[in-house]
């Protein structure tokens, strides 16, 4: 029983030491014929590189302003940008009362008044503004807290009047966007 067992013992062992000799080559004709493939991978061609910007692009401009605390204030009185920028402006409300709301609005020159008495009549519900040849550009009615924002191509070179149109600020809150040429 016991030689039995060798027998098949080293029976197996022959023929697991045949087998391995046999199976040898294989892997390695499945790993050269496998390598090809992984490098055309590595070698993907890349999308072509962005277009280079040789027609230049308005110019971009981010400008930030904010109003002072509880007061009827922008942090800023003076803005420039050059003529025809695109010019994003963020606007952001540092007041706590709630009777603290502002909005940025660009008007032309000498229509502060106008555009403020417009937006009085017209009241809440319209964000005390009517949009109207002589508002450039605004960032809507911001509460205590938050911000907005608006996106503009800025005019023609000159000195424009950004004020804030909620009911009585706009004599106190104002600046002035000096556009370059
Ligand atoms: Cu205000």
């Amino acid at each position: 029983m016991r030689n039995a067992l060798i027998l098949i013992c080293s029976g197996l062992l022959l023929c697991t030491a045949c087998d391995d000799k046999e199976k040898a080559a294989p892997p390695a004709t499945a790993a050269s014929s496998q390598a090809p493939a992984a490098s055309a991978k590595a070698e993907a061609p890349k999308p072509a590189a962005a277009p280079a910007a040789s027609a230049a692009p308005a110019p971009k401009v981010e400008l930030e302003i904010a109003s002072v605390g509880d007061t009827m204030a922008f942090d800023k009185t003076k803005l420039t940008v050059p003529a025809g920028s695109e010019v994003h402006l963020r606007f952001k409300n540092n007041g706590k009362q709630e009777v603290m709301q502002h909005n940025w609005v660009l008007v032309n020159p000498g229509k502060e008044a106008a555009v403020a008495a417009e937006g009085l009549a017209k009241a809440p519900t319209a964000g005390y503004l009517v949009p109207g040849p002589d508002v450039l550009a605004f960032a809507p009615i911001t509460k205590p807290g938050e911000t907005s924002e608006v996106t503009f191509k800025a005019p023609a070179p000159g000195a424009y009047p950004y004020i804030c149109t909620y009911p009585g600020h706009y004599i106190l809150m104002h600046g002035v966007l000096t556009v370059t040429p």
